[in-house]
């Protein structure tokens, strides 16, 4: 059965002192907290992966990267592989968040490629989906949604598919304040879950956890996670407080 997840996405923040402060601020309040029912990940810039991976060897949470190469190793400056990723500790990454697709121009392809990669090496990859501002306007953000999956994800097979975590992201919800209602965020949680419903069956459908992102705050937290088909969340802004990090971990 699917867990609960809360992941911080650090994004391109903190120097390394700071980073260094956040990550046992973060390991030192979860211990006060009973987190048994939920799955607590950190995803800290690549120059951190190795310190983060360290303190949560002692920690109640995991390490996980904002991006992969979707190359294997080599000739490709700047790139780091998913083998690399794994040499640190690395359990999870995340693929294809709209910045990435926004300022760096990944396809769905480059993410599919980016996704087999890390099942490759044992990471599991989060998957993020959203439409714009735009898209939802004119009525078409589940269509864009359905694209962003079939396309990006839906080339696995059922085994792997049950080892991939989805994160829907709108991107007028990112950085902006502006959350969706969890009856938005329900509508296309459920969307999603019915496309790998339709694509493999329930048993896979009921596997995989589906996390919302987007302006999530330990306000708002509660009640999008009360939602069915809403695990967890994908969080950036309050994942860089350590108390609003683990209050939103603690709202299941
Ligand atoms: P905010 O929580 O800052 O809106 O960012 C969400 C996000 O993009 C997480 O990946």
């Amino acid at each position: 059965m699917r867990r609960n997840i809360v992941a911080g996405n650090w994004k391109m923040n903190k120097l390394f002192s700071d980073a260094d402060d956040l990550v046992n601020a973060i390991a030192e309040e979860l211990r006060s907290y009973d987190t048994s029912d939920v799955d607590v990940i950190v995803c800290p810039p690549f120059p951190y992966l190795e310190l983060v991976s360290d303190v949560s060897e002692d920690g109640d949470f995991f390490t996980g990267a904002q991006n992969v190469s979707k190359f294997e190793n080599g000739a490709y400056t700047g790139e780091v592989s998913a083998t690399m990723l794994k040499s640190l500790g690395v359990d999870y990454c995340i693929v294809g968040h709209s910045e990435r697709r926004k300022y760096f121009k990944e396809t769905n392809q480059d993410i599919a490629q980016k996704i087999d990669r890390l099942l490759n090496e044992d990471i599991t990859p989060i998957m993020c989906v959203g439409e714009s501002l735009d898209e939802r306007e004119s009525g078409r953000y589940l269509e864009v949604i359905r694209t962003q999956i079939e396309e990006g994800i839906f080339h696995l097979s059922a085994d792997d598919m049950q080892r991939c975590i989805i994160a829907y992201e709108p991107v007028w919800a990112i950085g902006t304040g502006h959350t969706a209602t969890k009856e938005q965020a329900q509508e296309v949680h459920a969307f999603i879950r019915n496309l790998i419903r339709e694509k493999y069956n329930d048993d896979v459908a009921q596997e995989v956890s589906i996390l919302y992102g987007g302006s999530c705050n330990p306000t708002n937290a509660k009640e999008l996670f009360a939602m069915e088909d809403i695990d967890g969340g994908l969080i950036g802004g309050a994942s860089l407080k350590h108390k609003d990090f683990i209050e939103i971990a603690s709202s299941f």
